[in-house]
């Protein structure tokens, strides 16, 4: 058990003695919160002046707590104050620092407020911050991507399904697809922080308080929309960063989904992109290797920011109203994916700022895997009288012949397509050239280059 510790003072009133050595152990947070230290103390700050406002603090004394809450933030700052575990988290050792500067004064500034809604409102002021970085973040992402499709309106590649060759399309198409994906990703995020941004101050522990505290004061100074409604839901409510997690993981897959494509492109079997020397690695053992590390972490490290979906969904299941100490295991999770979503957003801007497209190998793999078969029913839909099933089994036909003389449909003579159907004349070759392929397909949000830039333009407004 170890030996008998004294009492905390911070609630220790009706304690004889301290923790249990395990129960210390278990029980702080500080290594974890210590990064709320400046939302905690914005937070007080806007609590001492509304407690001066309704008279509970006086002037000097709340003249006092502010340059006692300034001296903590910038001892913190600074990394002159030494955190003390015993103190268990952010909020008891800026109360208990602000005592050794100040005094007095500093005992009445948790007149009205509880740990309850303080790191309720800490935690969202956290949460509406990272939002912006996540914003800025995906932003950039999305820059890179549109500067990518610049460079690429006419770069023709395969396009794949089942990663089966399938039609030609653009590259630049291919990415303006991500900067959809990323744009959904922001709107998702910018939802979340419209929702979460309502404020706890003032629920106390859970019940409110019988002090006449001004809850629209604290709202506003510390700019959200209004108070939150209910106390018990205030203290209680965690379902922002429930939200939250499950918008970072579904950037995190949409991230993991380009990652595996840029693996997949930069493989020396593919050859469709090169990545830079600053995103890749080289082998200690094979001399020839370029490895794309920084891809597959991004891949790799979606299933940590799932996990911390999880892991929250999971805590706060079967939670009774009103605080738990359970919830004390949000943070974590929380900041870890947060931290681990930005720093994959960086990498990817990186890499995908600094790729070659190898246009030269997209357009040769395009001569492979019968990419223009479609294009070669439709021509007989359109200018043979073919029903479209039929045309598919006719151009079924042509394929086999191709494969067996191990071809493509356009290197096959006019006879031997005519021998399929009669009504097959020479226009079919310049039908089904690949470059065609592609400027046929202008339906709109079609591959053409033609659409695509008009895309790249509306795309280049909507990021912003
Ligand atoms: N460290 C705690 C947390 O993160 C602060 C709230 C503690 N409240 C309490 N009644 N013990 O949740």
């Amino acid at each position: 058990m170890g030996e008998k510790k004294s009492a905390n003072s911070m609630w220790g009133g009706h304690y004889a003695f301290g923790p249990a050595d395990a129960f210390a152990a278990i029980n702080p947070s500080i290594e974890v919160d210590k990064r709320l230290y400046a939302e905690d103390i914005g937070g007080s700050l806007a609590h001492a002046a509304m407690l001066a406002k309704v008279g509970i603090l006086n002037g000097d004394e709340l003249k006092e707590i502010e340059r006692g809450l300034a001296q903590v933030k910038s001892e913190i700052e600074s990394g002159t104050l030494a955190f003390s575990v015993a103190l268990e988290d952010i909020h008891m050792n800026v109360e208990s620092r602000l005592k050794e500067i100040i005094g007095a004064p500093a005992s009445k500034l948790h007149t009205a407020r509880s740990r309850n809604d303080q790191v309720a409102t800490d935690l969202r002021l956290y949460a509406r911050n990272l939002c912006g970085h996540m914003d800025g973040a995906l932003k950039a992402l999305q820059t890179a991507l549109l500067a990518q499709a610049e460079k690429n309106i006419d770069t023709v590649m395969p396009g794949l399904t089942h990663l089966q060759p399938a039609q030609p399309i653009t590259f630049a198409h291919h990415l303006l697809a991500y900067v959809e994906m990323f744009g959904r990703d922001r709107g998702r995020v910018a939802d979340a922080a419209k929702r979460l941004n309502e404020c706890p101050l003032g629920a106390a522990a859970l019940a409110g308080t019988t002090y006449p505290i001004d809850r629209d004061m604290t709202a506003k100074a510390l700019g959200f929309a209004h108070p939150m409604r209910n106390s018990m839901d205030a203290v209680s409510s965690r379902d922002y960063v429930i939200e939250l997690l499950a918008a970072f993981s579904i950037i995190a897959t949409h991230l993991s989904r380009l990652a595996e494509e840029l693996v997949f492109w930069t493989s020396p079997l593919v050859g469709f992109v090169k990545l830079s020397e600053s995103f890749t690695s080289g082998s200690s053992i094979m001399p020839q290797k370029r490895n794309p590390d920084a891809a597959e972490l991004v891949r790799g490290k979606t299933g940590g920011v799932i996990g911390s979906l999880v892991a929250m969904l999971t805590t706060i299941k079967a939670l009774p109203l009103a605080y738990n100490k359970d919830m004390q295991e949000d943070k974590r999770p929380f900041f870890f994916a947060g931290d681990e979503v930005l720093l994959s957003l960086k990498a990817m801007t990186g890499m995908i700022a600094d790729m070659t497209a190898q246009a030269d190998v997209m357009r040769a793999a395009c001569s492979r895997g019968y990419l223009n078969a479609t294009d070669l029913a439709d021509w007989l839909v359109q200018h043979a009288d073919v029903a479209f099933r039929d045309a598919h089994h006719l151009t079924g036909q042509l394929v086999k012949l191709a494969e067996e003389k191990k071809c493509g449909l356009e290197d096959l003579s006019l006879e031997q397509m005519q021998a399929v159907h009669p009504k097959i004349t020479a226009e079919i070759f310049s039908a089904i050239a690949i470059d065609a392929c592609v400027a046929r397909r202008t339906s709109l949000g079609g591959t053409a280059p033609a659409r695509v830039k008009e895309a790249l333009s509306t795309a280049k407004k909507a990021v912003g």
